[in-house]
């Protein structure tokens, strides 16, 4: 895939900190529901994989609250990659390993990758195209384990339509950096999730408008 660097400022914020760790405004106001969301529906053990972990803040408090699972975080950005280390050195835990590479709308990336009880996908689906959403879904789906569970989570069009001026905004800002990414709509990736046999466990409202959609490998 390309990677994009000329998103939109507010698509990917994040201020530099102590010790070589990045802070994004955003992961620290939407770790502590995530978390209390994984707490109900992630398998108790196994082997987490989060896709796209960004500043690393958040698998620093999936994996304390959730150490049955073994987490790996993994980014396409050698400099998020970084701050995932220095934010998993500050916290300590066993069960959080070092930042793996991964672009994860390249194909065939599950054959690395297999194995896995869940996988986490925050807030990455708008900024790429549909066609890597689909390379992606498909490979996250076929990673997974039997009974493992795949956790999408993000901004979408609800049945094609935004649901608030900010999103409105948003999502027309990212099409004119990129005609080709944008808010995914929510019926579509429902569509795909099943289209790679996975069944649909829940869809939760988050706060800010965003979405959980919780599904699982048959
Ligand atoms: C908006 S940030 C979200 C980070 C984190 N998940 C969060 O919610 O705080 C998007 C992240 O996706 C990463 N990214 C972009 N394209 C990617 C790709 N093809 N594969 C994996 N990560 C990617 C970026 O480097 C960035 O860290």
């Amino acid at each position: 895939m390309v990677r994009r660097l000329n998103l939109p400022d507010n698509a990917s914020v994040a201020t530099p900190g102590q010790d070589g760790r990045l802070h994004a405004p955003s992961a620290e106001r939407n770790a502590g529901p995530i978390t209390d969301l994984l707490r109900d529906v992630a398998p108790p053990r196994g082997r987490a994989l989060e896709i796209a972990s960004g500043t690393g803040q958040h698998i620093v408090s999936f994996a304390r609250a959730l150490p049955g699972l073994t987490w790996q975080p993994s980014e396409i950005d050698p400099a998020r990659m970084a701050s995932i280390n220095a934010w998993a050195a500050s916290a300590a835990l066993p069960n959080l390993m070092p930042a793996q590479h991964l672009d994860a709308t390249t194909p065939d990336w599950h054959s690395v990758q297999s194995g896995q009880t869940l996988i986490v996908v925050i807030n990455l689906l708008h900024l790429i195209s549909d066609t890597e959403t689909r390379t992606l879904l498909h490979e996250a789906s076929v990673a997974l384990v039997p009974g493992g569970r795949l956790v999408v989570y993000g901004p979408f069009l609800r049945d094609g339509e935004t649901t608030s001026e900010g999103d409105a905004r948003f999502h027309a800002s990212l099409r004119a950096t990129d005609p080709a990414i944008g808010y995914k709509d929510d019926f579509d990736v429902v569509d795909h999730l099943q289209g790679n046999g996975l069944s649909m466990v829940e869809v939760v409202e988050m706060p800010a408008n965003n979405i959980a959609m919780i599904a699982e490998r048959r």
